[in-house]
């Protein structure tokens, strides 16, 4: 690999090898998501605890303080929505010479395998491998379900992510699942698990993180179940002891317990 693109994983892949993403992306969909109103409120007290922050280059420029960010993982797909016909059918929004001038250290593209537009979709990613293998910028791919969520199955996403793979990104977002361990075999490049929605408790977040880090995940983008938490800080803490230091589900939930009431 080239100086410039493993100096570029390194930055927002810390050198354990493990890594905690903070995602705020999801307004270029969903528009003011819940707790996300406010992208810089909600981001600030989450910084501290992030490796990288997933971001498109509006939110970036209008919300994030340049002097105090973390990495940048640049969203550069979209053009769809949730009250439009179909979320699979996005191109590329933001361009590779964007990226640099905003010292973007990655970027990151959704593909929606097995939709209608799977063959845009993919061709789309390997147009910004070649692009960001031209320049030393590392892809990120995000394998995207859109509403139909029970997709998250093994065989499904374990597919999706060889085939990003095979197209050149260099780590991959896919949702935590049962088996996950087969995902990840099958997939020669890193893994980072998704959250997706709110679930219900605080305790399956630390199951499926800590399930997801044994069976060979390098960490997690996870921004919903952390941000639409009553106690968002208490949450990363939690989540980044899993990750970061090897912490188990029931350690994560103590330290959560602990942190939002403030005695830890
Ligand atoms: C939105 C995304 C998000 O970055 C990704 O889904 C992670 O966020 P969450 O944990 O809230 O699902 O790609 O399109």
């Amino acid at each position: 690999m080239d100086w410039g693109m493993e100096n570029r994983l390194a930055q927002v892949i810390p050198s354990d090898g493990r890594c905690l993403f903070m995602p705020i992306d999801h307004g270029y969909f969903q528009g003011p998501t819940r707790n996300l109103e406010n992208p810089w409120n909600t981001l600030e007290p989450l910084l501290p605890y992030s490796d990288a922050v997933f971001v498109t280059r509006g939110v970036l420029r209008s919300c994030i303080v340049p002097a105090k960010s973390k990495p940048i993982v640049l969203r550069v797909s979209g053009g769809t929505s949730m009250v439009g016909d179909n979320l699979a059918n996005e191109g590329i929004t933001t361009s590779m010479e964007e990226a640099i001038r905003l010292n973007a250290s990655a970027v990151g593209i959704s593909v929606f395998i097995g939709s209608d537009y799977e063959k845009e979709n993919l061709l789309n990613l390997s147009s910004l491998v070649s692009e960001g293998e031209r320049y030393g910028i590392p892809v990120m791919a995000v394998t995207a379900v859109g509403r139909e969520l029970e997709k998250r199955d093994a065989r499904y996403l374990g597919l999706c992510c060889r085939i990003a793979a095979e197209l050149g990104a260099k780590v991959v977002k896919t949702y935590w699942c049962e088996e996950f361990d087969k995902v990840v075999d099958g997939c020669p490049v890193p893994v980072i698990m998704a959250g997706g929605p709110q679930v219900d408790t605080e305790r399956e977040v630390f199951d499926f993180v800590h399930d997801g880090m044994v069976r060979g995940a390098i960490g997690v983008n996870l921004g919903r179940n952390i941000w639409q938490n009553e106690a968002p800080v208490a949450m990363i803490r939690a989540i980044r002891y899993i990750v970061h230091e090897g912490g188990t589900a029931e350690e994560a939930d103590e330290l959560y317990r602990s942190a939002k009431t403030g005695v830890r």
